[in-house]
Order: C-alpha cells, then sequence, then structure tokens
C-alpha cells in the first residue's frame, strides 16, 4: 500500500517527504482554506515542486462543462496534478472526458460501490472512499473499502486504484493494508503516530542506558 499525504500544509509536506515513504499528496477545498494564502496555484506548484508522484487538487465547479474547463486549467499547473471530481452524474460525464483527456482523475466524495464502480467505468485513475465520514455516518468505511477492492478485482480491465481517504487513525490504515488497499491518503498527525511505539522508545533508552554503563 502505499501513502499519500492529506494535506495543503507545506511545513508538514517538506516534513513529511523526508521520511521518503510519500509517494503523493492529496489536497481539498477545507484543507486549502486552512492556509494562510488563497493562492491555490502557488500552493499546488510548491507542493509538486516537493512531492514529484501524484497531487489531488480537486474542482470547485458543479456541473460537467464548468468542471471541465476548470479541471484542465488547474492540470496545467504541473505535470502530476491530478484533478478531484466529486462522485456525481456531472462528475461522472466530467471524468470520462478528463479520462479520454488522459487528465488522471481522482474521483471524490465516494461513499458506495456503486460510486466506485462507476467511476472505475468512467476511467477514474483513482477512486477515493471516505472510510471516516461513513464510520461517522453509522457505517462501515473499511467494508465499503473492501467491498470496491473485491469488485474491482473481478474485472481485471478495470485499473482504477482505490484510496482509503478520510483516515482518522492509525488502526485505519492498518486495516487498509491489511485488506490491500492500494493507497490510504493519511493527515500528518495519523503518520507520525504511524511511525511511533512506546516499546521502541522504551528500547532505545534502554539501549542507550546499558551502552554508556560500559562505556564508562
Ligand atoms: C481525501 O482525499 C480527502 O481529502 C480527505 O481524506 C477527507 O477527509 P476528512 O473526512 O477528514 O475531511
Amino acid at each position: 500500500m502505499r501513502i499519500f499525504l492529506d494535506t495543503a500544509n507545506i511545513d508538514q509536506i517538506r516534513q513529511a517527504a523526508k521520511l521518503g515513504i510519500v509517494s503523493g499528496v492529496t489536497t481539498n477545498p477545507t484543507l486549502l482554506s486552512k492556509e494562510a494564502t488563497s493562492d491555490y496555484e502557488k500552493v499546488t506548484k510548491t507542493i509538486c515542486s516537493i512531492i514529484s508522484g501524484p497531487v489531488s487538487v480537486e474542482v470547485l465547479a458543479e456541473d460537467a462543462g464548468s468542471m471541465l474547463e476548470e479541471a484542465r486549467l488547474k492540470a496545467s499547473w504541473a505535470p502530476n496534478v491530478n484533478i478531484k471530481v466529486p462522485a456525481t452524474a456531472e462528475g461522472l460525464q466530467a471524468i470520462k472526458i478528463l479520462s479520454e483527456e488522459n487528465i488522471k482523475v481522482n474521483m471524490t466524495l465516494c461513499f458506495s460501490v456503486n460510486q466506485a464502480l462507476l467511476g472505475a467505468l468512467a476511467g477514474a485513475t483513482y477512486v477515493s472512499i471516505f472510510v471516516g465520514r461513513l464510520d461517522d455516518a453509522g457505517h462501515d468505511g473499511m467494508q465499503v473499502v473492501e467491498d470496491v477492492l473485491t469488485v474491482l478485482d473481478n474485472y481485471p480491465e478495470l485499473d482504477t486504484q482505490v484510496i482509503a481517504a478520510s483516515i482518522r487513525h492509525p488502526l485505519h490504515c492498518t486495516e487498509a493494508a491489511r485488506i490491500g488497499a492500494h493507497i490510504a491518503t493519511v493527515p500528518y498527525n495519523v503518520l507520525m503516530q504511524m511511525i511511533q511505539h512506546p516499546l521502541t522508545d522504551v528500547g532505545v533508552r534502554r539501549f542507550l542506558a546499558d551502552w554508556q554503563r560500559v562505556s564508562q
């Protein structure tokens, strides 16, 4: 499973990039709105200069025609920009055309197997299943990820990759990897939680203390 970082914060992206395991970044209008600037083109270009893998940028338009215009513009910002398009009927029309134009699409706000299937049929490179928001609504978000993976496995001609999104805690990442999600897009704090274990900290301190005792 590959790890994408789910943030538009440049400091977090720089820090996480140093770890050497971040393959991409996903942004959305909410994440961008948390940043100090409203120059989204500049933010996107900076992210794309730090991370060479896919960087998802969302369209705000709601009708297919305007989505296409916005998507083409945003895709021109950097070669690794992917376009996030919501799982709506208008979005589906846009995804089909964008994929024919070789613009990579991440179908976002995907909450069901059927939405993911339609996105895959339209040619989306990724479908993002919002696990945390499904859990919040009383569903089993990870089960939807697993079901989407099963359905896509049934049709090898569909090469859409499944992103476990709306990740809230490290266990979501463990589960996503266990069931074979292609990607988990994780907030910075969850990424840091993934690397931490109290027994590692205790072990490091004990090794150092033992080494210091014999070397004195
Ligand atoms: C996915 O690409 C989205 O940016 C993100 O995972 C949404 O997560 P949230 O439910 O924490 O807003």
